[in-house]
């Protein structure tokens, strides 16, 4: 375990029998997600294993129409993201892949997809002390499966939060290897007013995890580049929201809200590990 710098703490783990298991035990883990801090977990996914996950989901996009309607979360599609969100008025330019009907997909490329997203799924269960299996439950909280490009050129995501529950630590895990893949983007947060860019700090394989309700960011790719949402070349992440789509959305009140509950979130009851 090591602090990189003010805020972002590095954890060593192993892949065992595709769990992710780390250095310290899981309910260490996610109390130094609460004080709050993002952890950076060295998973050891291995490299072959990400990039598969990359050449799958283009391979996918590549049959599949680009949807335009709106999201109706029962289903498995890609879109260009592309506006500016109504609430949170955060504008966005990404391309992002969404599996939530991950047990429909063909076997093969639902294997692949699950090579990541079921070690992220245990993860999840194991910090947050719960036992969630995929599949789309109407009207109630599931996972959401996404892999998401940011293109070179331009490609970003504003300012943002998410309420705290029931996701409770969000997780983000690169695909590709910052300074060989890309040379600009990444995840950004805000702790105590204090700006914790984790752009280069995060290598291939390792998955970041933070308190939800931390408003955070995504930086621009670079505009020195040309933007094409056809070449495959930029930032690849994989993240595994779990949430009620058709539950409250989050306060737009942003500061007040995440720092009212942080001081609550020191007086809860920590989390049985798993
Ligand atoms: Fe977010």
């Amino acid at each position: 375990m090591k602090e990189v710098a003010k805020y972002l703490i590095k954890i060593d783990a192993e892949f065992v029998d595709g769990k992710i298991v780390t250095e310290i035990p899981y309910e260490e883990v996610m109390r130094l997600v609460n004080e709050p801090n993002i952890v950076i977990i060295k998973t050891g996914i291995p490299q072959e294993t990400l990039a598969k996950v990359i050449k799958g989901t283009r391979q996918w996009a590549s049959k599949t129409p680009l949807t335009e309607a709106p999201d109706t979360f029962d289903n498995n599609q890609h879109k260009h993201r592309l506006h500016i969100a109504k609430i949170q008025q955060a504008p966005q330019l990404f391309h992002d892949h969404t599996f939530d009907a991950l047990l429909d997909l063909e076997p093969a490329f639902q294997q692949t997809l699950l090579s990541i997203f079921d070690p992220m799924r245990n993860l999840w269960n194991s910090l947050t002390g719960n036992d969630e299996a995929f599949g789309i439950r109407k009207g109630e909280a599931y996972f959401h499966p996404q892999v998401t490009h940011y293109p070179l050129g331009g490609s970003f995501f504003g300012r943002h939060w998410h309420p705290l529950n029931p996701q409770k630590v969000g997780l983000i895990l690169a695909l590709n290897q910052y300074g060989k893949d890309y040379t600009s983007g990444g995840t950004g947060y805000v702790i105590n007013d204090h700006i914790i860019e984790t752009e280069g700090f995060q290598d291939s394989g390792d998955l970041l995890l933070f308190r939800y309700d931390l408003p955070h960011w995504v930086s621009p790719s670079s505009f020195a580049d040309r933007f094409s949402w056809e070449d495959p070349a930029g930032r690849w992440v994989s993240i595994l929201p779990f949430y009620n789509p058709w539950g409250t959305p989050a306060d737009k009140d942003e500061p007040q809200g995440w720092k009212t509950q942080i001081q609550q979130a020191k007086h809860a009851p920590s989390v049985a590990v798993a």
